[in-house]
């Protein structure tokens, strides 16, 4: 008998994405928020550009989750919560259950029918396990439900969805953490390195064509929710290592002079002209850790591949004393 799924839904309305679609679009250079990127679709998208041949990080923080295991489960103690940021498919953390036999799970994810579909998955596959789903946008202050508010949790923030966030983003988002978590209370958190410039763009570029798809179906999903003649063919896909900033961007490039109307405004696009889509931002393990540390956490264990190319960082919350004004 499974004990059932307990779901919290924040779900951001269409409001929302009207009034973010036309800021990012109307903002010099244009850009899109990338939250948008995660409907059903995408969401398929994105499990499929993790197990492309090019795309290294997941396979790598798959490899690592899996030797590292015991060693986070002496970390965390037995019976902790353990909450995942972005769970998705919940794959990665199926790596992490049976030596960590966490007294519950949250699923926390933007993606509504994703987050139910794969949390419903994961609550009859573990049946000793309590399951909760929140859908929810972690790129605005979360609250967690009342009922988990009291445990002692392990908060899994896989993918280098950190990444996505710019260093000073990075650091604010990980002191809102600092706030959600009680004293004692853990992050575990994947992190792409930098590496050789032409691997890197490959993992954004794959030959099958899955993270240009992926990319151009936000334009698609704004087509759709959003009363507007946007048309994603007069689009293409654009992704390049940006040197100065340590940052792949992902970009939509527009094949020539066009007007695009939503709602009452016109957008206009000069031909070649982008929008910026996503960052993914790459780190050394030293100056990630020097981030975490100036948002309140210490680095407790680093575990990283043979290659070096990805980090999985065991951090502590420290208290608030030692967090610098
Ligand atoms: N966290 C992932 C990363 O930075 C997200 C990602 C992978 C992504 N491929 C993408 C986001 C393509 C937008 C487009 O690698």
């Amino acid at each position: 008998m499974s004990r059932g799924l307990r779901i919290t839904d924040l779900h951001p309305s269409i409001d929302d994405i009207a009034g973010d679609v036309l800021r990012g679009l109307s903002s010099m250079p244009k850009r899109l928020p990338s939250k948008y990127f995660y409907d059903r679709r995408g969401s398929e998208l994105f499990e499929q550009i993790c197990a492309q041949p090019e795309y290294y990080l997941t396979r790598t923080e798959e490899a690592l989750l899996h030797a590292a295991a015991g060693e986070i489960a002496r970390l965390a103690g037995p019976g902790a919560c353990l909450l995942e940021l972005g769970s998705g498919a919940s794959r990665k953390v199926r790596l992490l259950l049976g030596p960590l036999r966490p007294s519950r799970y949250l699923g926390i994810d933007i993606s509504r029918d994703f987050l139910l579909a794969s949390t419903r998955r994961l609550a009859a596959e573990h049946p000793w396990l309590e399951v909760h789903a929140l859908c929810a946008d972690f790129s605005h202050p979360l609250q967690l439900p009342t009922e988990l508010q009291d445990s002692r949790p392990l908060l899994f923030f896989p993918g280098s969805s950190i990444g996505n966030f710019t260093p000073g983003e990075a650091r604010r988002f990980l002191r809102n953490l600092h706030g959600l978590l009680p004293e004692g209370g853990d992050l575990l958190i994947g992190v792409d390195l930098l590496k050789d410039v032409r691997m890197l763009e490959a993992a954004y570029n794959d030959a099958a064509g899955v993270t240009a798809a992926f990319n151009l179906n936000l334009l698609e999903r704004i087509r759709r929710e959003l009363d507007c003649d946007l048309e994603p063919a007069r689009f293409h896909h654009l992704a390049f290592f940006n040197e100065a900033l340590g940052r792949i961007e992902m970009h939509l490039q527009s094949h020539r002079p066009q007007q695009v109307r939503i709602e009452d405004r016109v957008i206009e696009f000069a031909e070649g002209e982008t929008l910026c889509s996503e960052i993914s931002c790459k780190y050394s393990v030293a100056d990630f850790q020097a981030l975490a540390a100036s948002a309140g956490f210490a680095a407790e264990a680093v575990w990283t591949d043979p290659h070096q190319w990805f980090s999985l960082h065991y951090l502590r919350r420290q208290p608030p004393a030692r967090l610098l004004k």
